[in-house]
């Protein structure tokens, strides 16, 4: 039988890439903010209870403006924080598992190496506290609940690094890129195929089972954003000199939200508790800019 997957999100990077992948295995429906304002910790709660059949509630919506968040605290708050505690509570109600999307930007970064599920978090930022806050209401209110934090998210649609880059290489001749930042980047097709993969296992397991609590699930290997925007400009112009790039600190960059230098997750539990490790992050990239390459001739 076809398992039902109830998805709040539809036109993020996530959402997207979540919905392109279901089969007849797997069924997503998912709701936009037009049928769900996740401001509304009440709706919600009705859209989970209304939903004739679901197996798993997955939630990739999220308030994801880092540096507004600085001024709009309640916004970030309300859905990034009560919003999951609503689907948590919903999701006990009715039985069903939920799968929760988190950040790095629960870590301060002052870490010297990759941050395990269990290191102390001190989130930097509006967002990165409002993300933690939303973390720790599913774990209280589900009890089969699984927080996937993900890192450096691209694809080929939405706001990201990647598409930031190739923006800045077309109108900029020399790109001021920091290099004192560093993380796992991590494709958003290759979170939404491992959450595809695991909707059944998800589905069955029950309370207390491994497979809850927190799980970082990032492409391997890691970069700096020198690193990637190096990666990005050779795949996407191979037959181009690369452009001009001045590696600069991220002091250069003064933003709301400070930014933390040490993003880079570890993912072993993934490997312990699913028996898989995600590709390395440059084979996603190269998928994911060859899926671009109709947009990418040179200006
Ligand atoms: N992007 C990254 O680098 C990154 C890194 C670490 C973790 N994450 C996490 O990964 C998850 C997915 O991120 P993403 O990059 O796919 O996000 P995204 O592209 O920014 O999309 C966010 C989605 O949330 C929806 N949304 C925002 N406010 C809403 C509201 N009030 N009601 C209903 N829907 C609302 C948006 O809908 P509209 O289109 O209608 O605005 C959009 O579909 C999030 O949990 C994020 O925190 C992302």
């Amino acid at each position: 039988m076809t398992l039902q997957v109830l998805q709040f999100g539809a036109t993020g990077q996530l959402a997207r890439e979540v919905l392109a992948r279901q089969d007849r295995n797997v069924a997503v429906k998912a709701l936009s903010r037009a049928d769900v304002d996740l401001a509304d910790p009440a709706a919600v709660a009705r859209a989970i209870a209304a939903e004739p059949q679901v197996d798993l509630v997955l939630n990739a919506a999220a308030y994801t403006a880092v540096d507004r968040a600085e001024s709009e605290p309640e916004a970030a708050y309300a859905v990034n924080a009560r919003a999951p505690e609503a689907m948590a509570r919903a999701c006990q109600a009715r039985g069903v598992p939920l799968v929760q999307v988190s950040t790095d930007m629960v870590f301060s970064g002052a870490g010297a190496g990759a941050y395990v599920e269990e290191d102390p978090v001190g989130p930097l930022h509006v967002y990165g506290a409002s993300k933690l806050a939303g973390e720790e209401a599913v774990l209280a209110y589900c009890d089969r609940a699984s927080v996937m934090r993900v890192s450096w998210l691209f694809s080929a649609y939405g706001s990201n690094f990647l598409h930031l880059m190739l923006r800045l290489a077309n109108t900029q001749p020399v790109l001021k890129v920091v290099d004192d930042q560093r993380a796992r980047p991590t494709a958003a097709g290759d979170v939404a195929a491992f959450i595809l993969s695991q909707a059944a296992r998800l589905a069955r397991a029950p309370a207390g089972a491994s497979e809850w609590g927190r799980l970082h699930v990032v492409n391997s290997g890691c970069a700096t954003r020198v690193e990637m925007a190096r990666a990005i400009f050779a795949l996407a112009w191979p037959d181009r000199p690369a452009p001009a790039i001045e590696p600069v600190p991220t002091s250069a960059f003064p933003t709301p939200a400070r930014r933390a230098l040490n993003a880079e997750l570890d993912a072993s539990r993934l490997a312990r508790v699913f028996g898989l490790q995600l590709r390395p992050w440059q084979e996603a990239l190269e998928d994911v800019i060859a899926e671009m390459q109709p947009q990418l001739a040179p200006a």
